[in-house]
């Protein structure tokens, strides 16, 4: 059995690929990632801070790379992300001076940077998260250079160029957290306006860095039903489930590969985990999945946040230097028992 036989009838099921294994260095990551899922998403390659590092210089090392294997291996691929506050460079705010754009300007060279970036795969990317994590947690606009020096319609800007530089792609919002009521209240927003503008968006991707414990999934749930209801796709997309405490304050983002203190609070499991834990994981995932399939008319895709627990963003988020465990595979590459069940 793999992932995407036992979810087809379900939903697409998929993985972030990173750009070592896309290059080559990690062969038999790929080669699970193949077997296991039918669509990727790069994990960083098509950033702009990877894919267009300064003014004059794009890498399209890795991107094209994985546009090709995806090809040649029948895997959709998603793009991420066109138009987003982090992992974009200081220079794209700032002209040769250093002073902040215009508007104008920086409208340009947004533009420029979608018709170099998706224009390039036109017709070989099947879908692009256009912009990410806009929203704050109260559904009001993030303010960010984007939002400051546009304004607030800088959404509707990237989603009208990126129709024009990949008119065949599907166009999605993407951003975390998009289970609380008010988030939600602010993405819905943000897709009527865009509706409402004749501006086309396909769908609506709920990141899922979720917890043992958090969300409550009765959330998750309402907010299915909610984004369905604008008539767009929904797609959990990153979906990973930490094991480990999640730090507070000035802990967040300490590295704690040399401290044994934080190490005994914060990574509990570093030589494995407990069965009764990873009993408690598959419970977990065993409740969201039943939710998912539940709302499976609803719900057209489903992509993890890596491939096992071996190279997973959260070993390093929100602290630096864990153990966790929040995926379907673990370290050998072996699909977790509980999997069977899900
Ligand atoms: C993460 C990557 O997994 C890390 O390798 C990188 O250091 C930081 O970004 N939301 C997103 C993803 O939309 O792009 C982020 O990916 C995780 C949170």
């Amino acid at each position: 059995l793999t992932l995407k036989t036992q979810f087809k009838d379900h939903f697409k099921i998929g993985t972030a690929i990173s750009r070592d294994q896309v290059l080559g260095a990690l062969p038999e990551d790929l080669n699970v990632a193949k077997a296991q899922f039918n669509t990727f998403t790069p994990e960083n390659s098509m950033k702009w801070e990877r894919i267009h590092p300064e003014p004059q210089t794009y890498d399209f090392e890795a991107a094209d790379a994985l546009v090709q294997y995806a090809q040649e291996n029948n895997q959709e691929l998603v793009g991420h992300t066109l138009v987003w506050h982090s992992q974009t460079p200081d220079w794209v705010f700032e002209d040769e001076q250093g002073e902040p754009l215009t508007r104008d300007a920086l409208l340009k060279r947004m533009q420029n940077h979608i018709n170099a970036v998706a224009g390039r795969y036109k017709n070989r990317i099947f879908a692009w998260d256009v912009v990410n994590e806009a929203l704050n947690e109260d559904g009001t606009l993030r303010e960010s250079k984007w939002s400051t020096i546009i304004g607030d319609d800088f959404i509707e800007y990237a989603f009208k160029y990126a129709k024009q530089a990949a008119p065949n792609a599907k166009l999605y919002y993407n951003d975390y957290n998009l289970y609380k009521p008010e988030k939600r209240a602010g993405a819905i927003a943000l897709i009527k306006n865009l509706q409402s503008k004749g501006i086309q968006i396909d769908g609506i991707g709920m990141q899922a860095h979720y917890s043992l414990d958090n969300p409550e999934l009765s959330l998750m749930e309402d907010s299915i039903v909610a984004y369905a209801a604008t008539g767009i796709d929904v797609m959990i997309t990153e979906l990973d489930i930490s094991v480990l405490p999640f730090p507070e304050g000035e802990e967040q983002g300490a590295d704690i590969s040399l401290d044994i203190a934080l190490q005994e609070r914060f990574n509990p499991y570093p030589n494995g985990l407990p069965s009764e834990i990873n009993t408690q994981l598959g419970e977990r995932y065993k409740a969201v999945f039943n939710i998912l399939k539940k709302h499976d008319d609803k719900v057209s895709r489903v992509t993890f946040w890596g491939i096992s627990d071996a190279r997973t963003w959260r070993n390093d988020w929100p602290m630096q230097g864990r153990t966790d465990y929040p995926l379907l595979i673990d370290r050998e590459l072996k699909l977790k028992s509980f999997v069977s069940d899900l």
